[in-house]
Formats: structure tokens, C-alpha cells, sequence
């Protein structure tokens, strides 16, 4: 049973990528997700406001006691929050984790402008990191912000990181877009080798015993894989780059489903989250199981085969689909 596939131009030894979450932000659990067969790894997000706040506090150090003399000049300033440079922190810990494990090192990026934090994105490359991912999650609150702003946005933070890289650039990108297949597009000609389709949301409440809202990360479950096998089915061989499924991955039937509507490699967080390391095991045995049972020999066999790819008219299909689903429901 041949279960590799390629991705960003590595060749994995199956579809199963630990996404960025807390079980990527440690060393120990890094090596669990190994040792339980995850074929490569992505280290959890780097923030924008991170790197920012941390070429601040390098600026005001600099600078903070230039009128002094020189007797002064040891003196910390105040201010300077050490504790909180994390920036560097994270570029030893890839640095660790590189020199710790056998599979592909995914740093992970996450912010949401054309600044001058893009440059990590080297210190990240010379720190050992196999590929790079850039998460850029953009929430609009003004309603006078139009659309292609935004989007213009999203290519420029692209484009700008891909300048200071030349490992594999990761974009893993969200549906909230008019046409997210056209912005597919366009991040991959900015420079993205491949594609996460999608991200997720944290999960909005309110507590209405605090009378707060509250913002949580989203723990998913299967039920959540519809529009992920959506956009893969759509956008299957239609861009030149990988396709990476997440947001619902939690079975080896989830595997399977994603394989087939077009994805190279399918990322996890939330199943992992909940049922530790251990159940990548449980995950890669149901996925070869089903592929015995139904006369697959490899992943590579069954890439793509239910993607919008093999439809004459893709949006007629996808409008008859969608009236056929509301018609035809039954209890
Ligand atoms: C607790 C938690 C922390 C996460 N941290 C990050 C992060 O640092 N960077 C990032 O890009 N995504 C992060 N994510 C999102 C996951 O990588 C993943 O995209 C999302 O949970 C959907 O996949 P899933 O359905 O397998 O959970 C986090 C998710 C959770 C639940």
C-alpha cells in the first residue's frame, strides 16, 4: 500500500500534516505526532503583533538612552519587556524541533500586512525551516472597506514575504471572498506554492454571565469538512500548486474524501486537540483499511477522483447540485 504523496515538493509518507495549534508548540509533543507516523509537521503561528512589538522594544532600546553617557549606556531601559520576545524564541524553537525530527518543518506566519515583519520570513528559512505558511486572517469591520482592498491586501502580504524566501510558501487562506477559486488564483501567482483550504475562524459567544463576548479557538468535527471538499473538488488541477484540506480532517474517511475531491495532504489540529498523538495511528489504520477493502493500491491512484475537474460545466453543476439537495430532502 503506497500511501506518499507530494506536497509543496516534499514527498510525504501519507497525506496526514499536524497543523499549527498547541501540539505543535512543543518539542515533546512534536516528537509524539513522529513517533505516532504524521508525516510532516506545522509549528504553531508566529504572529505579526509578536514580531512587531519585539522590533519596537529592539528600537527603544537602541535608541532609549542615546542622549546618556557613556557609564549609562549598560542600563536597561525601561520598558523593554523580555519576557514577551518571542520573535526569537520561536526562531530557536524551529531551530530545536529541525534538529529533534526526521520529517518536513513547516514554520507557520500569521499576520495581515505588507510590513516590515515580513523579513522573519527569512529568519525563519535560515533558521532550518523546510517551508513556510503564511496564515493571514483578516477580519473587515468598517463597512466603507471594499472588497478588492482587501484582497489587494492579501496578494501584497504574499508577494512581499515570498521576496525574502526561497523554501516552499504555504498559503493557507479562508473562504470569505466572493470568488474564492479567482483569489486562489491570485495568491498562487503572488508566489504561494500551495494552497491550505481553509482556515477556521475562532468561534464567537457571548457569556452571559460576564456579559462578554467571547472569542475561542474552534474546536471541529467532521460535520465541518463540507466546504473544505467543496474548494478542493473545485479547485483541483486548476492552479499548478498543492492543495492542503483542513478544517474537519478527524477519520481516515475524512482523508479519503478530501484525497479524492483534489487535495494533496490533508492538515489537523482540532481531532489531535482532542484525542492526543495516539489517534494518528487510529486515523492512518481506518485510511488503509478502506483502501484494502476497496482494491486501492495508493493515494496517488485516487487524487482528484471526484473533482469538479471531470464536469463539462462546473457552476451549472454546482446550481443543479445545490437545487437538487433543497428539492429532494428527506428526513
Ligand atoms: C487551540 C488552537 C490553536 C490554533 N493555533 C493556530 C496557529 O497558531 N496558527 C494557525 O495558523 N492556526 C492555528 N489553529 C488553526 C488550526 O491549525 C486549524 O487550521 C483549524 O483548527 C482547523 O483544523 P481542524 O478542523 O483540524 O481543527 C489553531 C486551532 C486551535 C483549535
Amino acid at each position: 500500500m503506497d500511501l506518499s504523496t507530494t506536497f509543496l515538493g516534499f514527498t510525504l509518507k501519507n497525506p496526514l500534516i499536524a497543523s499549527a495549534s498547541p501540539l505543535t508548540a512543543s518539542l515533546e509533543s512534536i516528537r509524539k505526532l513522529e513517533d505516532n507516523g504524521i508525516a510532516a509537521v506545522i509549528i504553531h503561528s508566529l504572529f505579526e503583533e509578536e514580531i512587531n512589538r519585539e522590533l519596537r522594544q529592539i528600537d527603544h532600546f537602541l535608541h532609549a538612552n542615546s542622549e546618556s553617557y557613556a557609564e549609562a549606556l549598560s542600563y536597561l531601559p525601561a520598558g523593554v519587556d523580555f519576557e514577551n520576545i518571542q520573535a526569537e524564541n520561536y526562531l530557536k524553537e524551529i531551530m530545536r524541533v529541525k534538529a529533534a525530527v526526521s520529517i518536513p518543518v513547516i514554520a507557520s506566519l500569521n499576520g495581515v500586512s505588507a510590513g516590515g515583519w515580513a523579513k522573519y520570513a527569512k529568519k525563519l528559512q535560515e533558521a532550518g525551516a523546510d517551508a513556510l505558511e503564511l496564515n493571514i486572517t483578516y477580519i473587515p469591520t468598517s463597512v466603507d472597506m471594499e472588497g478588492p482592498t482587501i484582497e489587494q491586501m492579501y496578494i501584497d502580504t504574499v508577494s512581499t514575504v515570498k521576496k525574502h524566501i526561497s523554501i516552499p510558501l504555504n498559503v493557507k487562506m479562508n473562504a470569505y471572498f466572493s470568488n474564492p477559486a479567482n483569489m486562489a488564483k491570485r495568491l498562487v501567482e503572488a508566489g504561494a506554492d500551495g494552497l491550505t483550504i481553509f482556515d477556521n475562524p475562532s468561534r464567537v459567544d457571548v457569556d452571559l454571565e460576564l456579559l462578554t463576548a467571547l472569542r475561542q479557538a474552534n474546536i471541529t468535527s467532521s460535520a465541518s469538512l463540507s466546504e473544505t471538499l467543496r474548494w478542493c473538488a473545485i479547485l483541483y488541477n486548476k492552479l499548478g500548486c498543492s492543495l492542503c484540506a483542513n478544517t474537519g480532517i478527524h477519520s481516515g474517511q475524512d482523508v479519503l474524501k478530501a484525497v479524492m475531491s483534489g487535495a494533496d495532504a490533508t492538515a489537523l489540529a482540532s481531532v489531535l486537540l482532542l484525542h492526543g498523538e495516539g489517534e494518528i495511528r487510529n486515523i492512518l489504520h481506518d485510511l488503509t483499511s478502506w483502501m484494502q477493502e476497496h482494491e486501492y493500491e495508493s493515494i496517488s491512484q485516487m487524487k482528484g477522483s471526484i473533482s469538479l475537474s471531470h464536469t463539462d460545466n462546473p457552476s451549472a453543476y454546482e446550481r443543479n447540485s445545490y437545487m437538487h439537495a433543497l428539492q429532494h430532502y428527506r428526513s
